[in-house]
């Protein structure tokens, strides 16, 4: 074991923003990267946010309709530490690209509304978290708004996601009368400044918040002491180990905007946050990150991310190891050789070449069709981690050509798409590609695979949406397998993997084929791996 590469594994925090769209999650990158000096907002966050789209509008379609489908990574350091903050796509039609990105980060900061609480997305990104006992931080933000009282905020989040929440931080008044929080450690006051908001990072002051009353007044004072004693007494205690377990999310209070409460998010994530962890191979073999040997897995591919030069980069994340341009690597699912000759790093906004990188780190490597979503790359013997499991999609579809002659054309483009993570691909195995039905979390999905089957295939074809809105992998004796195959009320496709898919159009479906299935028969709304 090198003492390079433990201390520089110990030194990373790779993590990702989970949140429902407008709760700030643009608004508190920039800020975390401002505060850790990595940006400098020149002009406003929005002229900052409209050169950040430059970057990622990588398709026509995207810049028309002003959304961000791109995740990129940002690596900054902070007190010694390097953070890499993996960025996921705003538009929840992109949520599966989200998914994946949850795969390779050691924890998350999900980011909450105080006035919205729980909202659909953050709960179904939360569970994604839960799924792999990710740690969660909670930041509550847009205290200077008016929102819910601190205490059926807590009590919400506890009880809707099932988690225990310790609040680091106790917020003082909201909206005009927001005053900035107590340090529940400390005792300190960090008072806020109405005046800071915008492009420099200020730090708040601080005073003993015992000597607070005058400052904020009576009445304020003896209301947050009242929650104070209410949260000592009846609510949960910080503890390090549980929050690393997923099981206690530590709580902070703020304002992104306002830039109040990022310096101690950014302080906590640097000195707190999980450390890279290993992973276990297929063979139930665990590799950690300080083992000599490099591994790393693919957990998304970007086609055109510059429109300049029409590539195609896949994210590697470190496992263990050092990362060095221009390594020979393994391709497990090959058994290729593959030599790493260009691959980039994400700082800020700017991609450059990359040297080394370490466990935690993501490297993009420019692919020319040879990765897939899930791949292991390794030096050494050939390893292969569990892969990226898929998410049930809600959305179906076929492609219908106009031109016939063009079959071949679509089902490269369709198998190749796939494989990158665009659409899910199901098809009955004696009918062959033919059937193919399409599968998409969100229907933008299939916008994205139009477009590049036209761009990158020559492939004009039309899309047809089919009825059907749920899918589940099916696991069950072979009998009940193939009673499901047979029954008239059953769609039955394979996956790529040849997996069987139940597709219905409700889940009475889904409860009716696990009440009346001979012999035993479950099904996943996550693939099965
Ligand atoms: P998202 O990426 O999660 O979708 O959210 P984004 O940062 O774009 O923020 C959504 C809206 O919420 C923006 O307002 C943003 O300015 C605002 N916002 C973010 N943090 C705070 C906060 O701490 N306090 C308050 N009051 N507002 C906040 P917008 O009107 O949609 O855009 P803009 O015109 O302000 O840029």
């Amino acid at each position: 074991m090198g003492i390079e590469l433990t201390k520089e594994a110990e030194r990373r925090r790779t993590f990702a923003i989970i949140s429902h769209p407008d709760a700030g999650k643009t608004t508190l990158t920039e800020k975390l990267l401002l505060y850790a000096n990595a940006i400098h907002l020149a002009g406003s966050v929005k002229a900052r946010r409209t050169s950040r789209h430059a970057v990622s509008d990588w398709m026509t379609m995207e810049r028309e309709r002003g959304i961000s489908v791109t995740s990129s990574v940002l690596q900054f350091e902070h007190q010694s530490r390097v953070l890499n903050l993996l960025d996921t796509p705003g538009h929840a039609d992109f949520s599966e690209d989200t998914y994946r990105t949850l795969a390779a980060v050691d924890s998350a900061v999900m980011l909450m509304d105080h006035s919205k609480g729980v909202e659909p997305r953050t709960k179904k990104l939360f569970d994604v978290c839960r799924l792999r006992k990710v740690p969660v931080i909670t930041f509550m933000n847009k205290l200077d708004r008016a929102g819910l009282d601190p205490i059926e905020l807590i009590d919400d989040v506890s009880s809707q996601l099932d988690l225990r929440c310790a609040p680091l931080f106790w917020p003082v008044g909201m909206g005009r009368n927001f005053k900035g929080v107590v340090e529940i450690a400390t005792g300190d006051f960090l008072l806020f400044n109405a005046e800071a908001h915008g492009t420099t990072a200020i730090l708040a002051d601080r005073v003993p918040w015992k000597d607070a009353k005058d400052r904020v007044g009576a009445a304020e004072f003896d209301k947050v002491e009242e929650d104070l004693e209410l949260i000592r007494e009846a609510g949960e205690t910080y503890d390090p180990a549980a929050f690393l377990r997923g099981e206690l999310s530590p709580v902070f209070w703020g304002s992104a905007m306002s830039n109040f409460g990022v310096e101690t998010l950014l302080d906590y994530l640097a000195r707190e946050a999980a450390r890279p962890s290993g992973r276990t191979t297929e063979d139930h073999i665990r590799i950690e990150p300080e083992e000599d040997r490099f591994s790393g897995f693919v957990f998304k591919i970007q086609a055109n991310m510059n429109p300049r030069h029409r590539d195609r980069i896949a994210f590697l994340r470190v496992v263990s190891g050092c990362f060095h341009k221009g390594m020979e690597v393994k391709l497990a699912r090959t058994k290729e050789s593959l030599r790493l000759a260009r691959p980039q790093s994400f700082m800020a906004q700017e991609r450059a070449s990359v040297e080394e990188a370490y466990p935690g780190d993501i490297v993009g490597l420019h692919d020319t069709g040879k990765l897939r979503v899930g791949d292991t790359l390794s030096t050494g013997s050939l390893l292969r981690f569990s892969g990226i499991p898929r998410f049930a999609p809600e959305f179906f579809g076929r492609m219908r050509l106009r031109d016939p002659l063009k079959r071949k054309q679509l089902d490269t483009g369709l198998e190749q798409l796939a494989y990158e993570g665009v659409v899910q691909v199901f098809f009955s195995p004696k009918e062959g590609p033919q059937s193919a039905v399409l599968g998409a979390v969100g229907v933008l999905q299939f916008e994205v695979l139009k477009e590049r089957l036209k761009n990158e295939y020559s492939v004009d074809a039309i899309f047809e949406n089919l009825p059907y809105r749920h899918a589940r992998w099916i696991i069950g004796e072979e009998r009940s397998v193939a009673w499901l195959r047979a029954g008239s009320s059953f769609k039955v496709l394979d996956d790529r993997n040849g997996q069987p898919v139940l597709l219905c159009e409700t889940s009475w479906t889904i409860d009716y084929a696990l009440e009346k299935a001979p012999g035993n028969l479950e099904l996943f709304d996550i693939e099965p791996l």
